[in-house]
């Protein structure tokens, strides 16, 4: 059985998670406006859900329907057999997005003809009235209106991938951990070499360089019930777990050293207790420091910071002298480490004062930021 799948990202990222869908063996691998198509056996689609670092979500295709009108989509969309997909019983909500040349054809007035249809089906086929909640449904139905046309999926996630389940509230500016993940792919991270965020927040670059330094799956710890597959009909648990075991003997012991640091005590007290949540105590060090006043912590290795912006101070606080500081600081204390800088491109960077190795655009929740890459030599 093959499934056509497409994983959802932030448009930037959808090169990276591409290439990240090849290596787990998808096949077919199509990059689109803030999706990566591909297919996938049942086994590879499961090892998707549990391994893929980058991917927001993963929807599973059921049908591609015409939709010049609300009737169309009705009469096409009720022919996808739903009651032999999940249970009446379910909770199942309905989300609809639309490219922006997506048609004339309102989000709203899609989704109602998607849950007349579902309705209709299990109403036809079963005799039954399938649950009308939508609150915490562990079945999603997703519509993607393009071109006249409607792509309808089941979103097999349940909850966002990039939840992994440790954090601990209380930063204000946590990144995404699929945004970590991109970041530690972009300055080319594959755990074998010490990595360093010396203003590490809640810790969530750290914290992924560690799992890619153990080769752990970063969904592995997900509860049972936390995917959306496992609410589906054809989903068979002893191939999940099978997949599950696999990717736990993957894991591997690493002697590589994880640094963070944070200026702020109550930062430092939040990573402790999320590494702790994530079971990485034994991996990653953390301290209450001023990145000014630091040494690098092993001859060579990566440093990735993501420098203070945006919630909550204003960009413009990002001066000329702090960024020169910040460079001066990179070469006269890190030669021979990576550095990857993420700050706000509305930051005067050149003053950094050093050449770029590379340097790719994100998005950080609205802040359009760059990460600047230098080797220091
Ligand atoms: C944008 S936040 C980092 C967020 C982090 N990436 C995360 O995912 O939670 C920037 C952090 O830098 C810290 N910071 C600011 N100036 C610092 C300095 N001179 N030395 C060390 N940390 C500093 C702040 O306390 C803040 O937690």
């Amino acid at each position: 059985m093959e499934y056509q799948l497409y994983a959802t990202c932030p448009n930037e990222l959808t090169d990276l998670l591409a290439r990240e869908i090849v290596s787990i063996g998808g096949r077919d691998v199509r990059t689109d406006y803030r999706v990566v198509y591909f297919s996938a056996s049942k086994e590879i689609a499961y090892k998707a859900h549990l391994s893929l670092r980058m991917a927001s979500r993963i929807c599973r295709i059921l049908k591609e329907i015409p939709a010049q009108s609300p009737r169309i989509i009705f009469d096409k969309a009720r022919k996808i057999r739903f009651h032999e997909l999940f249970d009446a019983t379910l909770p199942v909500a309905i989300n609809v997005f639309a490219a922006n040349d997506g048609g004339k054809i309102s989000n709203d007035l899609i989704g109602s003809k998607l849950r007349e249809a579902i309705n209709d089906c299990f109403k036809y086929y079963l005799k039954k009235t399938p649950n009308r909640s939508s609150w915490n449904a562990p079945i999603g139905i997703t519509g993607y209106y393009n071109h006249r046309r409607l792509l309808v999926s089941v979103d097999t996630s349940f909850e966002s991938l990039h939840r992994r389940g440790f954090r601990v509230e209380g930063h204000p500016a946590p990144l995404k951990e699929t945004l970590a993940a991109a970041l530690l792919t972009v300055c080319e991270y594959d755990g074998t070499m010490p990595f360093y965020d010396p203003m590490c927040g809640s810790g969530t670059i750290a914290i992924e360089a560690a799992q890619i330094a153990i080769n752990r799956a970063p969904l592995i710890h997900r509860q049972k019930g936390g995917f959306g597959l496992e609410y589906l009909h054809d989903f068979d648990p002893r191939l999940w777990q099978k997949i599950r075991k696999q990717l736990m003997a993957d894991e591997r012991n690493s002697k590589v050293r994880i640094f963070a640091s944070d200026i702020q005590s109550q930062y430092v007290d939040i990573s402790r207790q999320t590494v702790k949540n994530a079971k990485l105590v034994n991996m990653i060090s953390i301290e209450k420091k001023d990145f000014f006043k630091t040494e690098k912590p092993a001859e060579h290795g990566l440093l990735i910071a993501n420098i203070p912006y945006g919630l909550r101070l204003n960009d413009t606080q990002i001066s000329k002298e702090y960024l020169r500081a910040l460079g001066d600081k990179l070469k006269n204390s890190y030669k021979g480490w990576r550095c990857g800088i993420l700050a706000p491109v509305s930051a005067p960077l050149k003053e950094v004062g050093l050449k770029p190795l590379r340097q790719v655009p994100f998005l950080n929740g609205t802040v359009p930021v760059k990460l600047l890459v230098f080797d220091i030599y």
